[in-house]
């Protein structure tokens, strides 16, 4: 049942671009193997080569001893090769059952089986834990339900070998849970799973075996067991790493920088009001569901709002776009980076000055101006990427989360919003995010963070906002910021 691959020194070009500087290793049947690295390292271009999205411009891949070569999906999935994405890669105008049986239609005689492939998609989600109508279609999801389905496609396809690559950045710890116990009942179904992921902790329930990547090489394996998460991280930075958090500093008292009253989002948020003021870094928990994320679409113009006020810097603002407001200081970084954060098919400089044009424009747009822009942001943010003229869709990642983040300080705002700003992050880099976050704070701006990871808010707000159903149940302060306190809050337990 299970399938053992081995890579040969593989090398992958992209362009005059080597990503893969000629990896070596095996995978042996049956068993659940991390796969680790930093951003940028590797990861998804030898996982999509071994399962059939990337073509190898150098050395060779062996399946169960033999070597293959695979030229579509199509030709791994037969092989029992199956990748969960870690960038959706579901058709947003199919439904959900077309998407999880795109390209192996059930029929019956001439016509498609679409009472059967709605049977079975149902079937699939239920497992995933997902309760929705295979007839939706896919634009429609919210994030994590794309991802579930994701894997409720994956699962259809009935893999040997199954790779997921950062299955769980946009899933609730319940829903994490479930996919754990999925992978259980796969492991003893014998599947060789590939697990890549950057939360460490996942890494060590998973897995029996890490195999750690850098810059493109192998550099090292062992079991899992025999490392701490610490060891494990100093093995992709490929040095100690200090502290993730600097110290918190207590911003001075002042008049709130943004404040909202009374604010409703329909179906999502009621009756919000919260302050932010400037130096601050205000944190907001909840599950996915909470109406965190819809509630600041709300405020930014990107859904309807019913009620409420809110004031920037002391005036009455009400935006239509998030351009808008940008143009009066206020940012946000979408949790959903392919969807509403970055061009993935415009250039890295393009993407970085889109919302802030005018000041390049002067009074025509300035190519050069643009250029220093990105330079400048590349090197503070450490973008890792092949050309500065690449496409944003060809970065890692997390260095295309590196580049919406860069994006949303273009305008040097006063308020930035950050919805899961380290989503699919390596260690290094989040922590080169979290100083950053929190040297804008010392700048005097006002900092949202709505993250899942509660050891994130613990780590750096001066307050927590809790969400639960779309209704503000408590606001912690630095003092009682507890995950447990975070966890009870969030779920109605407390
Ligand atoms: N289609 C492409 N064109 C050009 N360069 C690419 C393309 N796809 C990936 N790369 C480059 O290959 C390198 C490895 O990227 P890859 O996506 O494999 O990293 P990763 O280890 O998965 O990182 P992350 O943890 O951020 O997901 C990166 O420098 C990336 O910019
Ligand atoms: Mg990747």
């Amino acid at each position: 049942m299970s399938l053992s691959v081995c890579f040969n020194d593989v090398v992958k070009d992209f362009g005059s671009v080597r990503v893969l500087h000629g990896v070596s290793f095996d995978l042996a049947p049956g068993r659940m193997v991390g796969l680790l690295g930093e951003n940028g390292a590797g990861k998804s271009t030898l996982v999509k080569i071994l399962s059939g999205y990337e073509q190898l411009s150098g050395g060779s891949l062996e399946v169960d001893g033999v070597v293959r070569h695979f030229a579509s999906s199509r030709e791994a999935e037969a092989a029992g090769i199956v990748l969960i994405h870690q960038e959706f890669n579901l058709a947003d105008d199919l439904t959900v059952a077309q998407n999880i049986f795109l390209g192996r239609e059930l029929r019956r005689g001439w016509l498609l089986d679409e009472a059967g492939m709605r049977r079975a998609a149902r079937d699939v989600l239920q497992q995933v834990g997902l309760d929705i109508d295979p007839d939706t279609r896919a634009r429609d999801l919210i994030v994590a339900e794309k991802q579930l389905v994701e894997i409720a496609k994956a699962l259809s396809r009935h893999a040997r070998l199954l790779v997921m690559d950062e299955p769980t950045a946009t899933l609730t710890p319940s829903e994490t849970q479930r996919l754990f116990e999925l992978i259980a009942r796969l492991r003893s179904q014998g599947v060789t799973i590939v697990y890549i992921s950057h939360k460490l902790e996942e890494v060590e329930r998973v897995t029996d075996e890490i195999v750690v990547m850098r810059d493109g090489r192998f550099v090292a394996r062992g079991p899992t067991a025999d490392h701490t998460r610490q060891q494990m991280a100093n093995l992709m930075v490929g040095r100690e790493l200090s502290d993730m958090f600097s110290p918190r500093i207590t911003p001075p008292p002042a008049e709130p920088l943004l404040s909202v009253r009374h604010v409703s989002v329909p179906g999502w948020a009621k009756d919000v009001s919260f302050d932010l003021r400037p130096g601050e870094i205000l944190g907001f928990a909840g599950l996915v569901g909470a109406g965190r994320t819809e509630l600041f679409e709300g405020l930014l113009g990107l859904r309807p709002r019913s009620a409420g006020e809110m004031w920037l810097a002391g005036r009455t603002v009400s935006f239509h776009t998030p351009r808008e407001a940008a143009h009066e200081g206020m940012t946000y970084l979408s949790e959903d980076r392919k969807g509403c954060g970055l061009h993935t098919r415009m250039s890295l400089q393009e993407n970085l000055t889109l919302m802030d044009l005018d000041r390049h424009a002067r009074p025509r747009l300035d190519p050069r101006s643009e250029r220093r822009a990105l330079e400048k942001a590349v090197a503070e943010f450490g973008i890792r990427t092949g050309s500065l003229d690449a496409p944003a869709g060809s970065l890692s990642g997390g260095n295309q989360q590196k580049l919406a983040m860069a994006k949303v300080l273009q305008p040097n705002p006063r308020v930035v919003v950050l919805d899961e700003p380290t989503r699919g992050v390596d260690v290094g880099a989040k922590r080169d995010i979290y100083f950053l976050i929190q040297r804008l704070a010392a700048e005097g701006r006002g900092v949202v963070v709505i993250s899942s990871e509660l050891i994130e808010l613990i780590g750096l707000c001066h307050r927590v906002v809790v969400m639960r159903a779309g209704v503000v149940q408590a606001t912690l302060d630095a003092d009682h910021l507890t995950e447990e306190a975070l966890i009870a809050h969030a779920t109605g337990t407390h």
